[in-house]
């Protein structure tokens, strides 16, 4: 286990960490980022006052079996949370930890590919707002983002810290044996599930309804006309939550 004040992307660290033969199980610990990533090449907002961590995995899987891994990191960081500060997170489709309506925390999956593209390794970081007062947060951020503190939940970092880990090594003996199990699970805390949504990919904005998530996280989506789509990646946003009214 690493543990550093200030990084630029514990993702980013241990990637590197990960070609350089570093063994599964490594973690990679910040209290704060100056480059921490997101989904889609977003950035993520690390301030001070956030955990934030990174796992490496090997797992003798291939990318096929792994689908509902960033699913997984989800339900095992709701968990987390719960035994940390007693407040029950939920996520929002795919990658999000939420309460209430505002973003709690993210999960960042990135995986590493051998010759003959099997998975050499995979990169799962997580960032979990703690003791962030709103002001901490980016003026874009401030009526989307929430912590723990902001909550009105205890907000022990290295408790926190220690509970995703605990959480990981859970994940991590169950990631393939009980995929069906931890997928029910997700689907029990999914606010996406059942909500008003708007799908954003390839050029196109559509509005449909969330009907269901698959074993491997997919989502099915039934637009307007009634056609249906799994969608796999991209942004879908939940209607009511991050300003999408
Ligand atoms: C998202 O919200 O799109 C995902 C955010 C993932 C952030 C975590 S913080 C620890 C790890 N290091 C990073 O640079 N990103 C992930």
């Amino acid at each position: 286990m690493h543990w550093f004040d200030t990084i630029d992307s514990t993702n980013t660290r241990l990637k590197e960490m990960a070609r350089q033969g570093a063994p599964h199980g490594t973690v990679v610990i910040a209290g704060q980022q100056t480059g921490g990533r997101g989904r889609m090449g977003r950035s993520f907002s690390s301030a001070g006052g956030g955990v934030y961590l990174s796992v490496l995995l090997r797992p003798k899987a291939s990318a096929r079996e792994l689908m509902h891994l960033t699913c997984a990191a989800a339900v095992a960081m709701c968990e987390a949370v719960e035994a940390a500060a007693g407040l029950r997170p939920r996520v929002k489709w795919i990658n999000d930890l939420v309460a209430g309506k505002r973003k709690l925390g993210g999960i960042l999956t990135e995986l590493g590919f051998g010759a003959g593209g099997s998975i050499e390794y995979a990169v799962v970081g997580i960032g979990i707002n703690c003791c962030q007062k709103s002001g901490d947060f980016p003026g874009e951020l401030q009526s989307i983002a929430t912590s723990l503190a902001m909550e009105g939940a205890p907000c022990l970092t290295e408790k926190l810290a220690a509970e995703m880990v605990l959480a990981l090594e859970r994940m991590d003996r169950r990631l393939l044996a009980e995929q069906d199990a931890i997928m029910e699970v997700y689907r029990s805390r999914c606010v996406t599930l059942g909500a008003q949504v708007q799908v954003i990919g390839s050029g196109a904005v559509r509005q449909g309804k969330a009907l269901d998530i698959d074993r491997e996280g997919a989502l099915l989506v039934e637009y307007a006309d009634a056609s249906r789509e799994w969608v796999a990646s991209g942004e879908v946003s939940v209607r009511g939550m991050y300003g999408y009214l």
